[in-house]
């Protein structure tokens, strides 16, 4: 029998977990190294969603355990008003590579880092509306969450007054067409702006976005996009905020997404991906922002500001991926999963699109037919077809999109292993078209 299926495992965690959202993966994960992690029976799971969109250098790198067991004995954590070398580095090399925000906080959590952008646009501008994608993710705390539309909005209570939102641009399902039929982005902006224009009260204080809606269907802003947008900020007095937490320190084959659109927003927050899966998260911002705010007595003032500890990993990580050429490898093997899963596209009807950029690539499932109408259950097929054949791959389910898989494998995967997972992809398609799960040989429960 499999350790998976160790009953006394899963007793304790329906006992005693709570739940926090979908299902668990029905395996019980005891180590992980590379781009691999590995079940109670030692089976290799490829790891295609680094984590949750985070171990951009693998699981375990060994120079990121031994920053982290040099760094634990030497300072871990400290009281909030202190100082340490690893956090002044840290704001210091980030500032060298983002000309312009030159200030950095760091915090330990992306919906930590979007909270304190936001109150930090709140402060210095006096107003208080904040304006987000409709398929947005932010976090799940308070700012964070009124911001975030993709999930988790009913049942809570009221958002944040002065929420708004306008919708994500969709070059696959576009809402506004030039004749040809490709999505006429900037007719949507602009009508999307005279909604928030009839809707604000004259408060309009930032507007948050991703670069690449990931928990929204991987829906990338097309070229040109993040400019406009700026632009119709500056109009109104508002700041952007573009929060970078998946799309950080190279993933799409630049060390910022913005970089790509030439556009420096206004307040730029990292997490996830700049503490490879540690918890660090960071905010920048401008010289100028920065001194607006310490004069109005910007606060954020939390337990684990400035520690020592994840900001040495910043370090570590900044390190690897220079020493490792992460950015450029992220271009090159992002361009050969591309053109691999397009050949899938080619190969499978199911396949709607695939999108995205560098290491953070889309795929969506569509029934067939002329509609390409969403096929969320054929994608969950797939999804439980792909983990039974080792490969651990999120997929997103949200109406009115196909099921989106997330494909963001770790910047330091091998050629070799990613053409693996596109031969599970491609296996597990023909399973999940055949219709049968053929019974997972690990069970949750
Ligand atoms: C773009 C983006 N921002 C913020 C967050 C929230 O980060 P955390 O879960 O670390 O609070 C996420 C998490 O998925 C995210 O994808």
């Amino acid at each position: 029998m499999s350790k998976n299926q160790d009953r006394d495992f899963w007793t304790a965690a329906s006992n005693h977990l709570i739940r926090y959202g979908g299902s668990f993966e029905p395996a019980i994960i005891e180590r992980a190294a590379g781009s691999f992690v590995y079940d109670a029976d030692d089976r290799p799971i490829l790891d295609f969603t680094s984590g949750q969109m985070s171990a951009l250098l693998g699981h375990a790198h060994p120079r990121i355990v031994s920053t982290v067991s040099r760094q634990v004995e030497k300072v871990a954590h400290l009281f909030s008003g202190m100082l340490s070398r690893p956090v002044v580095e840290l704001a210091e090399r980030l500032a060298g590579l983002a000309p312009g925000l030159d200030r950095s906080l760091l915090l330990s959590t992306g919906a930590e880092s979007n909270e304190a952008a936001i109150r930090m646009a709140k402060l210095v501008t006096g107003k208080h509306e904040i304006v987000a994608f409709s398929k947005s993710w932010h976090g799940m705390t308070g700012a964070a969450a009124s911001a975030t539309y993709s999930a988790g909005r009913k049942g809570y209570g009221p958002a944040s007054v002065g929420s708004l939102a306008i919708p994500a641009p969709n070059s696959f399902r576009p809402r506004f067409k030039h004749a040809d039929g490709t999505l006429d982005w900037r007719t949507e902006l602009d009508d999307a702006f005279n909604l928030v224009d009839s809707q604000s009260t004259g408060s309009l204080a930032a507007f948050v976005a991703e670069p690449i809606l990931s928990s929204g269907g991987m829906l990338e802003l097309p070229q040109g996009y993040l400019a406009a947008l700026k632009q119709k900020c500056h109009e109104r007095g508002m700041l952007l905020i573009l929060d970078e937490a998946q799309t950080g320190i190279g993933r799409t084959g630049t060390m910022f997404a913005f970089q790509r659109d030439g556009v420096t927003p206004d307040i730029l927050t990292l997490s996830k991906t700049i503490g490879a899966g540690l918890p660090l998260s960071a905010v920048m911002t401008s010289a100028e922002i920065e001194e607006a705010a310490h004069a109005k007595g910007f606060l954020f003032y939390t337990t684990h500001v400035s520690d020592p500890l994840p900001a040495a990993v910043g370090l570590a990580v900044l390190d690897v991926v220079e020493d490792e050429k992460l950015v450029e490898r992220a271009q090159h093997l992002g361009a050969r999963l591309f053109d691999g899963l397009s050949l899938l596209k080619q190969r499978y009807e199911c396949i709607g699109d695939v999108r995205g950029r560098g290491l953070m690539l889309g795929v969506e499932i569509v029934k067939s037919g002329k509609n390409r109408d969403p096929d969320h259950e054929l994608g969950a097929r797939i999804a439980a077809e792909a983990f039974r054949r080792g490969l651990s791959m999120n997929i997103v389910k949200l109406p009115g999109m196909g099921g989106v898989f997330r494909i963001a494998p770790p910047l330091t995967i091998s050629e070799a292993e990613l053409d693996l997972g596109l031969s599970i992809i491609a296996d597990s398609i023909d399973a999940g078209l055949a219709g049968s799960t053929g019974g997972s040989s690990i069970a949750a429960e």
